[in-house]
């Protein structure tokens, strides 16, 4: 049965049968996300029929092996379980290519291989490439394509190429990637992946926000006196993610991509249309406002962190620079914390602020929006209370909205007390969300790129980032703050709202 759910938000074109071929076929984003989510999918009846999947990987491997592996995994993390008849169905259109990334021999044997899958089932030549290996490896894959004349899309058929992050670790890198993948696929077949864009809830912003009378009206600095947006995670870094995290930060790994995209969703303008350029057009003119942190600045404005031991749930962990894979001296952030200003008229010196950390207290991803006190007569005059008006779009978990108001406290005495209106999705809609992946593979599938970022987001989105990088990495950095394992993050980070007389709110 369709999933109604996901159908209200369903791209506008319907996905097309494709063979999808996954490059880095055996690591932990296959196994963990890629596989489970087309699964899914097909469990839901949404997977275009006849759909193949090709595991593209260095290791020696047959079909059978790989679906093996792939069953083993989606047992253990598909949201839907597995069906045994189903699995058996979707399993024997997934197969494995063996080869080197650098060896284009390996790339014209995919390219038989496809032909003839593409002759037996009598289905158009369309091909949906992935890109989900280590980044190292993302030029000698893109370069292959070309040279193997795959990233051509034959008369009758398309070529589409999804590509992973990282997208570079700055603008300089982001840009050489952007030239080789704009030299082998057109920029129109390109669907640069931000799984944060998939998720429900981030999708939500825009409907929330022109969908309803209520809140654009109030949308801008008149009313908001200032915007949070928080991801924790309790998480530090399983799964040997320790050498890659720690050539990265947190700066780098969430805040350039996730976080950025979804502050581009609570400040663009309206789009003129609902088309992939009209929404990205917005958005990337919220990346071009955003007020650049540069030099002293940096130290003023941002405060970047990591944890010491502590302890999550009862359970002991250690310190970031005793984690395995982690330089025992190392200056990278496991944890940041922004104040950030958009230069545009609707958002004129309304402060923004924005806190991602590893090892926090508990996983928790919301943007809130902070409105102004009602005037200061009446009611609220003297009463010390924070009056405010919150609204909190809750990204995961618990999916939801919620806003905050005050209400008068019953009996005889005038007293006011804070209350929430809330919604969840889960209780509303009376199930869970779909995974981002899933509605992303669609949307790839259906060549709708509106959920995914174009070359211009992506590279003036670097170029903040930039600017705070090279004062952390210059003469005089300024100093990295620490907190332990299990808190709400370093005293510093709450001093970057307390001398405006703000407080980050607790999730
Ligand atoms: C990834 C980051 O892109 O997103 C990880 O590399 C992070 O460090 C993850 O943990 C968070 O994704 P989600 O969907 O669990 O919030």
């Amino acid at each position: 049965m369709s999933n109604p759910f996901r159908e209200s938000l369903l791209s506008r074109q319907a996905p097309e049968t494709c063979t999808v071929v996954i490059f880095g076929a055996t690591g932990d984003l296959t196994h963990r996300k890629l596989i489970p989510a087309l699964y899914n999918l097909a469990e839901d009846g949404d997977l275009p029929p006849g759909l193949r999947v090709i595991g593209f990987a260095r290791r020696e491997k047959s079909d059978e092996a790989f679906r093996d592996e792939l069953e083993k995994i989606c047992r253990e993390v598909s949201r839907q379980g597995v069906n045994d008849a189903l699995w058996k169905n979707f399993s024997e259109r997934v197969f494995y290519h063996q080869s080197e990334f650098q060896d284009e021999a390996g790339y014209r044997a995919l390219g038989a291989r496809l032909d003839t899958i593409d002759a037996e089932s009598g289905s158009k030549p369309n091909r949906l490439y992935y890109v989900a290996s280590a980044p190292e490896y993302f030029d000698d894959i893109l370069l292959n394509l070309k040279k193997a004349g795959l990233s051509e899309a034959k008369p009758e058929g398309w070529s589409r190429v999804i590509v992973e992050k990282p997208f570079g670790k700055d603008l300089k890198s982001a840009r050489a990637l952007n030239e080789v993948v704009n030299g082998t696929f057109q920029e129109k077949d390109t669907y640069r992946i931000d799984h944060y864009l998939g998720k429900e809830t981030a999708q939500n912003i825009m409907v929330l926000r022109f969908a309803n009378a209520i809140f654009e009206p109030l949308w801008n600095s008149d009313h908001i006196d200032h915007v949070q947006i928080t991801c924790a995670e309790d998480l530090g870094m399983e799964g040997g993610r320790g050498g890659y995290y720690d050539s990265s930060g947190a700066l780098r790994d969430m805040v350039q991509n996730h976080l950025l995209q979804l502050l581009a969703l609570v400040a663009m303008e309206p789009p003129t249309d609902l088309s992939a350029d009209g929404v990205r057009d917005e958005k990337v003119k919220v990346f071009r406002s955003l007020r650049p942190i540069r030099g002293e600045d940096v130290a003023k404005y941002v405060v970047r962190g990591q944890y010491t031991a502590g302890s999550i749930k009862n359970r002991e962990v250690v310190g970031y620079r005793q984690e395995d894979r982690v330089n025992p001296q190392s200056q990278t952030e496991a944890y940041v914390a922004l104040n950030f200003f958009i230069d545009t008229w609707r958002w004129s010196n309304v402060p923004f602020y924005l806190r991602m950390g590893k090892r926090l207290a508990k996983k928790g991803t919301e943007i809130s929006v902070h409105f102004k006190n009602p005037p200061q007569v009446l009611f609220n005059r003297e009463s010390g209370q924070d009056d405010r008006n919150v609204l909190v779009m809750r990204i995961q978990p618990d999916e939801g909205i919620s806003l905050r108001m005050l209400s008068k406290l019953p009996g005889a005495a005038l007293k006011m007390e804070a209350v929430k209106m809330d919604f969840h999705y889960s209780t509303s809609f009376g199930k869970a969300s779909p995974e981002a992946y899933e509605r992303l593979l669609l949307d790839a599938m259906a060549g709708d790129a509106t959920l995914f970022a174009r070359r211009d987001e992506v590279e003036n989105a670097w170029k903040f980032i930039d600017d705070i990088e090279n004062a952390w990495h210059g003469g005089t950095p300024p100093p990295m703050a620490e907190y332990p394992a299990g808190s709400w993050g370093p005293p510093e980070a709450d001093e970057l709202l307390a001398r405006s007389g703000r407080v980050w709110r607790r999730l």
